[in-house]
Order: structure tokens, then sequence, then C-alpha cells
């Protein structure tokens, strides 16, 4: 959406990203949308010894982090984050912000967020509304390049406010989007992969800025991105191939 506060597109950028959460978490592949999907819940979450059944987790368990375990195995079904919740949804009030560094640093075992981060990732759920239950749909490879927009869109705000982790955590969300269309793409893994180097290279060069993101970016629309909308149907977010590749396994 064009019109949408680029701090709420960064935000959910952000939460997208593994890499935010750091340790274990990360290295499974779990973002904040692993167990709020779309900032909702997830009744398919289910990860031994952290859930009792699908829907469920323990935030404060130990595989996360060590530091904050609290030796219980008390997971709780995962909550739509949709407001009101138990955390105050106030701007005013600003305590989503400490709650989601806590959840980040103590919970998850990630780096100490910058305050830029945070203000995102506090605006995104702010900005989550109730939606009709009965609008459920498959996820179509549109989701994953808008995902790569907000990052980008997250990228130039982060650059704005001077925040490098910020805009390394934007980089690292482009790619992770790379590499979840790579999943459903055999035979355009070659290309998503170099498409994600070369991002890796710009996120690693400290000078490189955001003419050089925005040049790949452009580059990226214009060419990877119209081929894999052109050849959506033969890949694996087509739910037939979906469920035939499904069956062979
Ligand atoms: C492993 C699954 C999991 C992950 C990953 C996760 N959450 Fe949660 N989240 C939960 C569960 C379960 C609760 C409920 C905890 C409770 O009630 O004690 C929760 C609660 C919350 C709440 C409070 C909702 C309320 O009632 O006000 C917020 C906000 C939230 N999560 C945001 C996030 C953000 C932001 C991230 C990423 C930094 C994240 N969550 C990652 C499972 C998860």
């Amino acid at each position: 959406m064009a019109s949408e506060d680029p701090l709420v597109s960064s935000g959910r950028a952000l939460f997208g990203t593994p890499t935010l959460l750091g340790g274990q978490a990360a290295k499974a592949g779990l973002s904040c949308e692993s167990c709020h999907i779309n900032g909702r819940g997830n009744p398919h979450f289910l990860l031994s010894g952290v859930s009792a059944g699908p829907g469920t987790a323990d935030v404060t368990n130990s595989f996360f982090s060590a530091a904050r375990g609290n030796g219980r195995f008390d997971p709780v079904a995962i909550p739509d984050l949709a407001g009101p919740g138990k955390v105050s949804r106030d701007a005013q009030a600003k305590a989503l912000e400490p709650f989601i560094r806590n959840l980040v640093v103590e919970e998850f075992g990630g780096e100490e967020p910058t305050p830029a981060v945070l203000d995102a990732l506090a605006a995104y759920v702010r900005a989550i509304g109730r939606c009709d239950p009965d609008t459920q749909r498959g996820r179509n490879v549109g989701d994953q390049l808008r995902s790569i927009d907000d990052a980008m869109t997250g990228a130039a705000l982060m650059t704005e406010r001077g925040d490098r982790a910020g805009v390394r955590l934007s980089i690292a969300a482009m790619r992770h989007q790379l590499g979840l269309i790579a999943e459903r793409y055999t035979e355009r893994r070659a290309d998503l992969l170099s498409a994600s180097r070369a991002l890796q290279m710009i996120g690693e060069r400290d000078t490189a800025g955001l003419p050089v993101l925005l040049r790949w970016k452009d580059d990226f629309d214009k060419g990877l991105a119209q081929g894999l909308r052109r050849d959506e149907g033969r890949s694996l977010y087509d739910r037939a191939r979906l469920q035939r590749a499904l069956a062979r396994q």
C-alpha cells in the first residue's frame, strides 16, 4: 500500500525476519511471523519441546534462551495480536516497546534492538487490525514480493535515521524472503541465490549506502521479480503442484 506509514511497513518486514531473534530461533528459521502469521495466531505451529499441541508455544523456554528459560514447560495458545491484548497498544503508554525488547533479548537471545527497530516493530503491532476469520487464502509470490518492498521501505527509513543495524536487518529481511521464494521455484534457485548474494555483499560494505541498494531493487523489480510473477503457475505457489510435490515426499 503506497499510503501506508513507512514505519509500519518497516516493522512488518522485521517481524518476518529470523535474524532479529538470533540464537536457536534464527537457526531454526523462526521469526515473530512463524507464530503470529500476518500478526495473528498460527493454529498449525508445532515445535517439539516448545509446543504442547498445535497452535501453542512456551516462549519462556530454554530452547530459545538459556538466560530466560524458567525451567517449566508452560505453553499457552499463541494469541492473535489484533488489540486489545494483555499489553497496552496505546502509543503514548509505550508498553509495547519494552515488551518486544524483552521478547527479542531475553526470550529469544537476540541482539539488543535499536530504538528505530523497536519503534518500527511496535508501530506494526499497533497497526494489526481485526479481520474476518473466513477470509483465509493461500500465500502467493506477490505476498513475498510485497515483503521485499516493505523491507526496502525499511532500509530507506533506517538509513534516514542513521541506523546501520536497522539497515542490515532490513537486508536480512529481503534475503529471507528470497529464500522462501526459492523453496517454491526449483528452476529459479540459482538466480534467487545470486540475487541474495548480491544483497549480502551490499550489506557487508558499510559504505555502500542506499543508492546501491535502490539500484539492486530496481534491477530485481524489472528482471527476476517479473519472471517470478510470470512463472507462478509453474511454481509450488500453485496449489495443485504443491500438493503433488508434497505427496511425493
Ligand atoms: C514461538 C512462538 C512465538 C514467537 C516466535 C513470537 N511470539 Fe509473540 N507470543 C507467543 C505466545 C505463546 C504469546 C502469549 C504469551 C503469554 O500470554 O504469556 C505471545 C504474546 C505476544 C504479545 C502480547 C499479546 C497481548 O496479549 O498483548 C505480543 C505483542 C507479541 N507476542 C509479539 C511478538 C513479536 C513482536 C515477536 C517477535 C519479536 C513474537 N511475538 C514472537 C508466541 C510467539
